[in-house]
């Protein structure tokens, strides 16, 4: 960038919501540069994220299936074996796949992309130090705010990304440790427990709540997908905290003690996956040059439209509020992008689908049943098995069940809830449902294909405001 042009927007941080920002503002016209710092386009998502523990989670899913599922199915099999490093290439090979797809599509639409660390020198101008050496400075009319999150670290453990990791290490590791410790039982920890515990490792999930998933996952769902994970091999601890960690030596050792205080126990582990979340990342970003400050937990403060108190300057993702979730930063960046150049933009935050990528799946959107009673709302529920489903019997995969909330009075769909094969691809249609506001009784009288597993989607639907068929 030459130090004299002024860009309407610059863009620090490359990640998802970066990226699709940009995208959008090149498509929009907008004279855009996009600053990121790793190397590589698509941030967290797409380099550590998302798409590698995707990968991991399907090949490992395979392995196995192939070991445990296939007699039955008239498939006999001889000796599986695990090569690691090919399956560490696998994943590498999507990830870069889709990472220079990205720098393909910035090109295409006429983004700058300024390889190098960002931090504001004043309200307009960012003074770049470049990955290849030497510094630059890029001004812009605008400035968006997307540098993404971090893991929270678990104090007094430090992270070396060999025996103490977060999923960074648990997406790279050379080899399946015997025994491992997952502290954290949301989703980072069950993807990332399933993949390894898959491979063979022993995994025990240490959870401060009394259920898994992390937040948001309702309670039924939870206790059902607790009991499935169990039964491939995971061991959970619930109602446990960590209170300290000893890396020294060989191994790590694990404290432990009942969350309300007293019961103790110690575990050991080969390795310890450290998965208690995520906090937002603005460090070096010079957010004291411009007066900017975050809320006691690290957000940037912003209004409604995207924009902090300096009004040029926006900041979306994982940055600022909402769930840390890619899908949500897309919407973000895309309504960011439009105030900016039209002067409205929506993102409905009530519509934001949640999935968990073991198996069987986990997926949800709306609010669930705890948040419906504390709420003191008036709900019926509807709920069909999938062990009732044709396309899940014939595929024997049959764990899990679909479940429907929806309005006492009115039927409006305020929730719904899945455990079960193909959740995550099946949530899609309960988003838009809650999208156009539909009631049970639309979806139940929506033709939904036989056979398939969304025919459960559809019998749930019938059950929440009269009966299922099959059930
Ligand atoms: P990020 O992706 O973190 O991107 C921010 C970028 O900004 C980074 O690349 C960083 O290098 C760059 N940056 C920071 N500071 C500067 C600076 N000063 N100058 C230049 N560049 C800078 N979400 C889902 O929806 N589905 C999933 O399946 C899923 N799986 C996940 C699995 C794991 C293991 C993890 C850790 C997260 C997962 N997420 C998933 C969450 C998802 O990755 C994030 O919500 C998403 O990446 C947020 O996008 P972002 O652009 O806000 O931030
Ligand atoms: P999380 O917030 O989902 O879960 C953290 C869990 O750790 C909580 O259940 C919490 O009660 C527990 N915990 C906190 N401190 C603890 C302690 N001291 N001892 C024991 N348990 C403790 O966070 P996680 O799993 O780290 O993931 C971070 C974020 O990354 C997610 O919230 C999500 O936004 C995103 N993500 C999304 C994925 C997806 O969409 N499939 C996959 C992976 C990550």
């Amino acid at each position: 960038a030459s130090e004299a042009e002024e860009k309407d927007l610059v863009i620090i941080g490359g990640g998802v919501a970066g990226y699709v920002a940009a995208i959008k503002a090149g498509q929009s016209g907008l004279k855009v540069a996009c600053i990121e710092k790793r190397g590589a386009l698509g941030g967290t998502c797409l380099n550590v994220g998302c798409i590698p523990s995707k990968s991991l989670l399907n090949n490992s899913h395979l392995y196995h299936q192939i070991l445990h599922d296939t007699k039955h199915r008239g498939i006999e099999v001889g000796e599986v074996k695990v090569n690691l490093q090919a399956m560490m290439q696998a994943k590498d090979t999507s990830v870069a796949g889709l990472t220079k797809g990205v720098e393909f599509l910035f090109k295409k639409n006429n983004v700058e992309y300024i390889k190098g660390t960002g931090a504001f020198q004043d309200e307009h101008t960012i003074a770049v130090n470049l990955i290849d050496g030497g510094e630059t400075t890029v001004r812009g009319k605008n400035i968006l705010i997307a540098t993404g999150s971090e893991a929270t670290p678990f104090p007094g453990l430090t992270i070396d990304e060999k025996k103490v990791i977060t999923s960074t290490g648990a997406i790279a590791m050379q080899e399946v440790p015997k025994k491992m410790v997952v502290i954290g039982g949301g989703i980072i920890g069950l993807e990332m427990g399933s993949v390894w515990s898959r491979l063979g490792s022993e995994v025990t999930v240490v959870e401060f709540l009394g259920q898994i998933g992390g937040p948001g996952m309702d309670a039924e769902v939870a206790k059902q997908t607790q009991k499935i994970l169990q039964k491939q091999g995971m061991k959970f601890k619930l109602n446990t905290k960590v209170t300290k960690g000893d890396a020294e030596g060989e191994g790590v050792t694990i404290n432990t003690e009942a969350a309300k205080g007293g019961k103790e126990e110690l575990l050991d582990a080969d390795v310890v996956l450290c998965a208690i979340g995520r906090r937002p990342y603005t460090n070096g970003l010079g957010l004291e040059n411009i007066g900017l400050e975050t809320d006691d937990r690290g957000r940037l403060i912003i209004d409604q439209e995207y924009r902090t108190k300096i009004q040029h300057i926006r900041a979306i993702g994982d940055v600022t509020f909402g769930p840390m979730l890619a899908h949500k930063a897309e919407e973000e960046a895309v309504a960011a992008i439009e105030y900016l150049t039209k002067g409205y933009g929506h993102v409905n935050y009530g519509a934001i689908p949640s999935v968990m990528y073991t198996h069987p799946e986990v997926a949800w959107v709306g609010q669930n049943e705890q948040e419906l009673k504390s709420a003191g709302v008036k709900y019926k529920v509807g709920s069909f098995p999938f062990s009732a489903n044709s396309r899940a019997k014939t595929n024997l995969d049959t764990l899990g069940f679909v479940k429907m909330l929806s309005d006492a009075e009115t039927d409006r769909i305020l929730g719904i809830h899945i455990v079960g094969p193909n959740a995550g691809e099946m949530i899609a249609e309960g988003v838009l449902a809650i999208e156009y506001g539909a009631s049970s009784e639309d979806v139940a009288r929506t033709s939904h294909a036989h056979p398939t597993l969304s025919e459960a989607f559809k019998e749930a639907a019938m059950a929440t405001y009269d009966k299922a068929i099959h059930y």
